[in-house]
């Protein structure tokens, strides 16, 4: 019988608090998807290179694929399903990549939502190479990248 080596810890994820027991090895990407059933949040390279699995960190953009699920013990995170709002209305970000034409595919897209939403926290009206500059981490294999940063100018500068 092997001993149960798995670690209390207390999070908060969009504005609930969790309370659950992981495995030291566990990553952030497993337990938010599996644990959680937070499917938005996307895996694709898993080794922190893509940026599908993009999540906000006590506001700090991070990659949930490589952060071990015990780092989280005391931090708020926010997924791709607290960027719309509590009715599920989508952000003027997620607006702006519909009405720009800022995804294909889609299996990028959670990750360059999340991305984006963080570089207007940080920067509200970024030039356009302060927004391919944050952005270089979030990798898009469809829509050559055009629409994307329309989307983010627009909705950095609505209207
Ligand atoms: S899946 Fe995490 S960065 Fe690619
Ligand atoms: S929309 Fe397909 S990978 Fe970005």
């Amino acid at each position: 019988m092997s001993a149960d080596v798995s670690v209390q810890i207390r999070f908060d994820v969009n504005g609930t608090g969790q309370d659950l027991r992981v495995d030291p090895e566990r990553r952030l990407v497993d337990l938010l998807r599996e644990d959680l059933d937070m499917t938005g949040t996307k895996e694709s390279c898993a080794v922190g290179v893509c940026g599908a699995c993009s999540v906000l960190v006590d506001g700090e953009l991070l990659s949930a694929c490589l952060i071990p699920a015990v780092m989280v013990d005391g931090r708020s995170i926010t997924t791709i399903e607290g960027i719309a709002g509590p009715n599920g209305e989508l952000s003027a970000m997620q607006e702006a990549f519909i009405v720009e034409g800022g995804l294909q595919c889609g299996a990028c897209t959670p990750g360059q939502v999340v991305a984006a939403t963080a570089l207007l926290r940080e920067q509200p009206d970024p030039s356009d190479a302060e927004i391919r500059d944050w952005m270089a981490g979030n990798l898009c294999r469809c829509t050559g990248y055009a629409g994307i940063i329309r989307a983010i100018r627009s909705a950095a500068a609505p209207g």
